[in-house]
């Protein structure tokens, strides 16, 4: 009987590898760029970690156990609570803001759709310590930054922007029920997701009836700020995160990024700990599901026992991703990493070829040799995948010489053994760090 991975699963092969290292790599640069540095924690926290601030539709997705000491134990779906866990550790020793980032492994158990599995990388930028508007606009510039990184441009994707604190100051200041406004960020959330049915049995279940569901109406029907504007005209006065979305709007401008940030009152983000500016990333059919979400969370830190400290980040999964790198034509061509492959002329003597592969690699060039003696027609096989070709053995070994190929020009030389090494070391790419 042959094995199959859990559902959900990927096996990574070797071009699969050079796909996620290549994202990972592009992810990291942009990191590093916008001067963030990186943080890991473990694999699996106590349970009650994400069942105290995440909110429901995670809850129902975790993959929790109990350990063999009768410990309740959950595989982490995100790295925020673990974050923020850390930062209460550390306390007032950090200097803010703190900029961390993190590519970690996370575990939600899904209901298997296309963009969604039950295991997945998901990169994490996070600026913690900073209550201005200017560390949303920093993470947007980020996201803007790595997605043309990757050569997606904005007739490609678009960052979708809506702000929490605007959706209760309005709502409060239409007069709908406070109590009920995190219901009603579950229904702006539904928006063009679900039947008209479902969204009355939401409005049902959570007794939202009469003026109030036209009040939530109203509020979905604004298909611009201005329209938002118009709204609440006559109770501005009530809604000053109106202000603060236009200054984070004016700060895209100013980083020159208009053309990939909309306002979408439709974005409110499943996760409960969002308090302020939220935001998702979807291609620009919306075709796919969320490339990247993330938003303010102020009261966080706070509520896992640390003193306030605002906090925005947001995390970028790998799966929709490569997706949508795939439909565009832009994952790079796998190739086999090798730089230089060495031949013997004599398929019996493998010595000049240890002996020259171990120089190689002492000069920091990757090579392989064949490791069973095969005739020279079997290496020449091989070898297409490399670089460059080195010919070594024969009367040529003898008198300190080499023939050197380069596989792309098709360009032979015989050289002195020194020269060789400078002449193969010179495009040799070693892997990022
Ligand atoms: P999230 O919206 O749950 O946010 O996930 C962010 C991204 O992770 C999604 O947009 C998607 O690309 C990817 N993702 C989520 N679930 C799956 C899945 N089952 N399969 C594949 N990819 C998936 C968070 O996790 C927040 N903790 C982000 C954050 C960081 N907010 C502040 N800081």
């Amino acid at each position: 009987m042959a094995f199959q991975g859990p559902k959900g699963t990927r096996d990574f092969y070797p071009e699969d590898m050079q796909v996620i290292s290549f994202i990972f790599n592009t992810w990291k640069r942009t990191a590093w760029l916008f001067g963030f540095e990186e943080y890991e924690g473990p694999m699996f926290e106590h349970l009650d970690l994400f069942t105290k601030k995440s909110g429901e539709e995670i809850v129902k997705q975790l993959y929790n156990f109990k350990d063999k000491g009768d410990r309740d134990i959950a595989l982490r779906p995100e790295i925020t609570p673990t974050l923020a866990r850390m930062i209460v550790a550390r306390g007032s020793s950090l200097k803010k803001p703190v900029k961390w980032f993190s590519i970690p492994r996370l575990f939600r158990y899904e209901r298997m759709q296309k963009g969604r599995l039950r295991e997945f990388h998901q990169l994490n930028l996070d600026i913690i310590g900073e209550a201005g508007i200017s560390a949303d606009a920093e993470l947007i510039a980020a996201v803007v930054f790595m997605m043309k990184s990757f050569c997606l441009a904005s007739t490609d994707f678009k960052i979708r922007v809506n702000s929490r604190k605007l959706m209760s100051e309005c709502l409060s200041a239409l007069g709908f029920p406070a109590e009920k406004i995190p219901a009603a960020y579950s229904i702006l959330d539904k928006k063009g997701k679900i039947e008209p049915e479902a969204l009355q049995e939401m409005y049902a279940k959570d007794g939202i009836a009469g003026s109030d569901v036209q009040i939530i109406e109203n509020l979905l029907a604004c298909a611009s700020l201005d329209h938002v504007r118009a709204l609440v005209a006559a109770k501005a006065d009530q809604v000053p995160a109106l202000a603060e979305i236009d200054e984070f709007f004016s700060k895209i401008s100013a980083y020159g990024l208009s053309e990939f940030v909309l306002f979408d009152i439709a974005v409110i983000r499943g996760l409960a700990y969002y308090t302020g500016i939220v935001f998702e990333v979807f291609d620009e059919q919306k075709s796919l599901r969320a490339i990247a979400g993330g938003g303010r969370y102020d009261a966080l830190i706070e509520q896992f026992g640390g003193e306030p400290t605002p906090a925005v980040g947001f995390g970028m999964g790998d799966v929709v991703l490569y997706e949508l790198l795939k439909e565009k034509n832009l994952i790079p061509q796998y190739r086999k990493p090798v730089d230089v492959y060495i031949i013997n002329f004599n398929k019996d003597d493998s010595l000049p070829a240890i002996s020259f592969a171990s120089l190689l690699r002492e000069k920091g060039v990757s090579c392989e040799f064949s490791l069973k003696g095969q005739n020279f027609k079997k290496q020449m096989e091989h070898a297409q995948h490399a670089r460059m070709v080195a010919f070594v053995g024969g009367d040529e070994w003898k008198e300190g010489k080499v023939k050197i190929k380069d596989m792309g020009s098709g360009e032979e030389k015989v050289v002195e053994k020194d020269e060789a090494y400078s002449i193969l070391a010179m495009g040799t790419h070693p892997p990022a760090p």
